[in-house]
């Protein structure tokens, strides 16, 4: 039995909407099993700049850092374009990032068989896929510096941005993604772009060292990023574990999501180095704040509970807790029950809340 803090931050957009079907999961887990989760819920990007005037404050950092785990819904949106770029909102997420070290995003696209039509691919090319995407996510050209815009006279401008790997930063997020293949299909793409960048030839020859020293027992590829675009829509089911860098990975990681139906479905887990036992961890949904649809009750609730649900494996040693968590999205899609983003005909439209209900309820019949 274990009491576990748990760090909710909705953000902006349809953050909130989202996230309070997570808290109904919570609190329906919290009358269920031995473990207890203490919530708290604090600001992030647009609405924390609303209140603060940053998009993270140093006391929501701190309770970060104390959080077991943190679940964020989004950030951004139109109503905070003209702020300076160094608070806008998506500046607390990679703050969160930075700061916490979590330098291992895990972005599994899973094709639920139900949704497999709804996909803009064929349905051969996607029914059944389950693909893990690990994009390295504290370096690269996220955090590179210099990053800059500077006056170069007669009106003119001149903008960098660096993309900046270590040794030590590719041997771990490599590690992270072959340990995960071991776990799974055991086969790892490594996607950078040796063909042009320093950075590719490094993260080559780091993964390629990795590979044959330490897994032999893998099927180990290397892929330049422009090609693995495109294997991904031309014949996605063969990749396994793809590991590839902060920017590649934050494409790649998209191109994916919508293999398996919508942006909406896509969770993700940010995790940190192990130590101790323990690890800082972040898990948020792959989509944005959605501004067009925030309020009206369309945004599809899955990515962030299923997010919820990656924690409760990574963080919290749950996993029947997470497997039920995933049987339950797959049992109320094959229902028929969509929201609007995964509508088909025939099928039956709910809003964000009932889709939330109707997964709780499966919950409680599969824990039966
Ligand atoms: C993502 C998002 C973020 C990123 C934005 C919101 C800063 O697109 O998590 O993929 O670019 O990493
Ligand atoms: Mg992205």
């Amino acid at each position: 039995m274990a009491n576990y803090d748990l760090l909710l931050l909705p953000g902006d957009g349809i953050g909130p909407e989202v996230m309070g079907e997570v808290e109904g999961v919570v609190d329906w887990l919290n009358g269920q099993t031995q473990n207890s989760f203490n919530v708290e819920t604090a600001l992030v990007g647009g609405a924390a700049i609303d209140a603060d005037g940053v998009p993270v404050t140093d006391e929501t950092m701190d309770k970060a850092m104390q959080a077991d785990a943190i679940v964020l819904g989004a950030v951004g949106g139109p109503k905070w374009d003209g702020v300076a770029f160094d608070i806008r909102p998506e500046a607390g997420l990679l703050r969160l990032r930075k700061d916490l070290d979590l330098f291992a995003n895990l972005r599994p696209a899973i094709c639920y068989p139900a949704l497999a039509d709804a996909s803009s691919l064929k349905r051969e090319l996607v029914e059944g896929l389950d693909i893990m995407i690990v994009r390295e996510l504290t370096g690269g050209t996220y955090f590179g510096e210099p990053k800059e815009i500077t006056e170069q006279g007669e009106g003119h401008k001149r903008a960098v941005d660096t993309t900046v790997y270590t040794t030590p930063e590719i041997e771990r997020i490599v590690r992270v993604a072959c340990d995960l293949a071991r776990k799974r299909g055991k086969k790892v793409h490594s996607a950078e772009k040796r063909n042009v960048m320093h950075t590719g030839v490094l993260w080559n020859e780091v993964a390629d060292r990795i590979f044959k020293e330490e897994y032999s027992d893998l099927e180990c590829h290397h892929i330049l990023a422009d090609n693995c675009a495109m294997q991904l829509i031309r014949n996605p089911k063969q990749f396994d574990v793809l590991v590839t860098d902060n920017l590649f990975g934050d494409m790649l990681s998209d191109e994916a999501a919508m293999m398996t139906g919508s942006l909406g479905m896509l969770p993700s887990a940010s995790l940190g180095a192990e130590e101790a036992g323990t690890r800082k961890s972040l898990y948020e949904p792959v989509h944005g704040s959605a501004p067009d649809i925030t309020g009206k009750g369309l945004a599809n609730p899955i990515a962030t509970i299923a997010s919820f649900g990656m924690s409760l494996r990574y963080s919290f040693d749950m996993g029947d807790a997470a497997d039920i968590v995933d049987t339950a999205i797959a049992n109320v899609l094959e229902s028929g029950l969509r929201t609007a983003d995964i509508m088909q005909d025939g099928m039956k439209q709910v809003s964000t809340k009932d889709m939330g209900a109707a997964i709780r309820a499966e919950m409680g019949k599969l824990a039966a």
